[in-house]
């Protein structure tokens, strides 16, 4: 066992419920191993700004139920740069922070590594709403952003059905159709648009005219907001426009934005950010560092971040010349397998909402 003096929790990126009870946990179980805990405030800026405040059992009380981040969050674009991180190191120094736990998304762990490689031993927690992180099956945060988001499409799905009318809905995720697929599904919409598959545009617009003469009355369709038509607009209005012009039935639009991104956490999101929580302050304990903690297959494990980060650019095609150098033949293949898994997983789903909305 390693003996830490403190760590440092932050939270950086988007906000995600269930970051609150990520920091809960890393604090309370770093607390119980005799470890003091620091919060750092808005995240990697918090460093640079040396914006740091002890961390008691009782200043993280009350938080495991609440959304947002009692920590701040911010994309810090100065951590970028050399000067940034050296006064980010020099705050370490100063008030002796041995380790630091960061949760947050594929930024977040950019900035871990680089921790990391200046000397201060850093884990990630894999914490967004858009679940696009591709070495963890699941990020805290998705449960509650798609429970929050059903919950809204029920409402419209209430007066379309008393109106006969179709709701394009346009949901978060970035490039990642996770929340669209996820919602779409479970609120049997007629279609989900994700930037993963090229939509049937024709065929959709053709499916609603012939179940509007049917007799069916209400139509929802959950765009991701990472589709976007030929000049770069934003889809989902673009689609309610044409929906309404091709089929003749009357559609609205809406953009849930950021309200996905607010609101208390789920079960799944609590429970998953305790899980993870505890166990990257063992790691830690353990000596080690640059790791995210992902759920695969059911099972909490800890995956070297630069894998993490170099097999996300593999499955997004993404990858930049010289990426794949340091990783070995059964290092790619691993990347090429997940790949693989991820893709079979979106191409499954997107298949049953495709089954399931005739
Ligand atoms: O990554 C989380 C996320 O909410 C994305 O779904 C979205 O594209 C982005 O952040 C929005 O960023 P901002 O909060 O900076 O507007």
């Amino acid at each position: 066992m390693k003996k830490f003096r403190k760590i440092g929790i932050l939270t950086s990126g988007g906000d995600a419920p269930g970051m609150n009870a990520a920091i809960r946990t890393v604090a309370r179980k770093a607390l119980d191993e005799g470890v003091e805990v620091v919060g750092i405030i808005g995240g990697y800026s918090g460093l640079i700004k040396d914006h740091i405040i002890p961390i008691t059992p009782r200043t993280v009380s009350n938080i495991i139920s609440r959304g947002g981040t009692m920590l701040y969050s911010n994309r810090c674009t100065e951590f970028k740069t050399e000067q940034g991180m050296q006064k980010a190191i020099d705050t370490c120094r100063r008030h002796e922070i041995d380790a630091i736990v960061a949760v947050g998304g594929d930024g977040t762990f950019r900035g871990a590594t680089d921790l990391t490689n200046r000397g201060i031993p850093t884990i990630g927690l894999p914490g967004t709403i858009d679940n696009d992180i591709t070495a963890t099956d699941y990020t805290i945060g998705f449960d509650s952003a798609m429970n929050t988001a059903i919950q809204m499409i029920d409402c419209l799905r209430d007066t379309c059905e008393s109106h006969a009318r179709c709701n394009v809905v346009e949901v978060m995720g970035r490039d990642c159709g996770a929340i669209a697929l996820g919602t779409a599904l479970a609120s049997g919409a007629v279609a989900a648009v994700i930037p993963e598959i090229p939509f049937d545009e024709a065929e959709t617009i053709t499916r609603i005219r012939t179940l509007a003469e049917n007799g069916k009355r209400g139509f929802l369709v959950i765009v991701s907001e990472g589709v976007r038509t030929e000049d770069g607009k934003k889809y989902g209005e673009v689609l309610a426009k044409k929906i309404e012009t091709e089929t003749g039935v009357e559609t609205r639009f809406a953009r849930f934005a950021h309200v996905v991104r607010g609101g208390k956490p789920s079960l799944r999101d609590r429970y998953t950010a305790s899980v993870m929580g505890v166990h990257a302050v063992e790691m830690l304990l353990q000596g080690k560092s640059n790791l995210v903690i992902c759920e695969i297959d059911g099972r909490i494990e800890a995956v070297d971040i630069n894998y993490a980060l170099i097999a996300d650019r593999y499955y997004k095609n993404k990858l930049m010349p010289g990426d794949l150098d340091a990783f070995s033949a059964e290092q790619i293949a691993a990347m090429e397998k997940l790949a693989q898994k991820r893709r079979k997983e979106v191409e499954t789903i997107y298949r049953m909402v495709a089954q399931t909305s005739k």
